[in-house]
């Protein structure tokens, strides 16, 4: 058995995936590779609480599958997988349901959200953590890079981990969020945070035309010479000492600024999105990388799930 620490990760397939994505999260998954022992997998289950038709949930899967060999992850050295491939979370996280009280629960900023926006919510949303906490503990992950927003989701898997350690003996390792501080909220083209759902994005495989499009249109206020929401964005992807010259030298002149951005921002963005192309014209090749991280997966997973089952009492023979 590797002695490397593990690693683990996962993506909803909700829709394109953004620069904040990229920088908060899915970055890492590809710097970390060679160091841990990864599991990356696309969170299917989980997109579940809101996207609920058959052809969406197909492609967005494939798509986040796209995405992870796109941006460089290599299945030699990183077990990927979608998470509907290992049901025995879907059985942890009812086992886990027991332990946890509503009032708790009743805490994490996701629900805490819903409710203040006055949405219907689901019992999936409400349940969302320990879902989570499941994927995070069954193949024993040390740590767990993700962006400031997922934060206390790790940290409800370890409060659970715990919990269940203390109710029924020693079983779960208690994993750590892995957050970069440079990254762990990259703004949108509003100086909001960077999210889908407030439509602020600038898209990780976007076309030419769609880059110039979103980084013209990053609001800028007239009255400093620097354009803070460029410059933030543009920090991502060059040394603040190169940015500063560069900011110094153009001083008040933000379509100039607009452009430089627009520049380094395909620097970054067309070789990705030309691999991605590439990998598309053979999906069947890329959807036997699911297949076969999924049967890998499934051995670690179930082997856990058997001790799980035996300490609950649930296996008899
Ligand atoms: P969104 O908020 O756009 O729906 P997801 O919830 O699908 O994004 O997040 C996928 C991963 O990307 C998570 O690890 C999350 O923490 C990270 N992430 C999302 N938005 C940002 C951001 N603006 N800055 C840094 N990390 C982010
Ligand atoms: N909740 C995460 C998100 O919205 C996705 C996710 C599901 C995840 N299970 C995970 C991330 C386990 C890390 C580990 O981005």
């Amino acid at each position: 058995m590797s002695s490397k620490k593990v690693l683990l990760s996962g993506v909803k397939p909700t829709g394109r995936p953004h620069v904040g994505n990229y920088f908060g999260a899915m970055k890492q998954f590809v710097e970390l590779q060679g160091k841990f022992e990864n599991y990356i997998f696309v969170a299917d289950l989980h997109a579940l609480t809101t996207v609920q038709s058959r052809e969406e949930m197909e492609e967005n899967t494939v798509g986040v599958l796209l995405d992870y060999m796109a941006i460089g992850l290599d299945p030699k050295d990183v077990t990927i997988y979608k998470q509907s491939d290992v049901p025995q979370v879907a059985e942890l996280t009812w086992i886990f349901s027991c332990l946890t009280t509503m009032p708790y629960l009743m805490r994490a900023h996701a629900f805490k959200d819903a409710e203040a926006k006055n949405k219907e919510i689901n019992v999936g949303v409400f349940n969302y953590p320990l879902l989570m906490a499941a994927d995070i503990l069954l193949p024993g992950a040390d740590v767990v890079p993700v962006g400031q927003d997922q934060k206390q989701h790790v940290e409800i898997a370890r409060d659970t981990a715990e919990k269940f350690n203390r109710v029924f003996g020693e079983t779960f390792k208690l994993p750590e969020a892995m957050i970069l501080e440079s990254v762990a909220t990259v703004p949108g083209t509003d100086g909001r945070k960077m999210s889908k759902s407030y439509g602020n994005t600038i898209p990780l495989f976007a076309t030419d035309e769609e880059i110039e499009k979103a980084v013209m249109s990053i609001v800028t206020d007239s009255g400093s010479d620097i354009p803070e929401n460029v410059y933030a964005i543009h920090s991502l992807l060059r040394d603040k000492e190169e940015l500063d010259a560069m900011y110094a030298a153009n001083k008040g002149q933000y379509k100039k600024l607009k452009e430089l951005l627009i520049e380094d921002l395909k620097t970054l963005i067309t070789p990705m999105r030309e691999r991605r192309q590439a990998l598309e014209e053979d999906k069947s090749a890329v959807l036997e990388v699911l297949k076969a991280g999924g049967k890998v997966a499934q051995k670690r997973i179930e082997e856990k799930m058997e001790e799980v089952r035996e300490k609950v009492g649930l296996k008899l023979y």
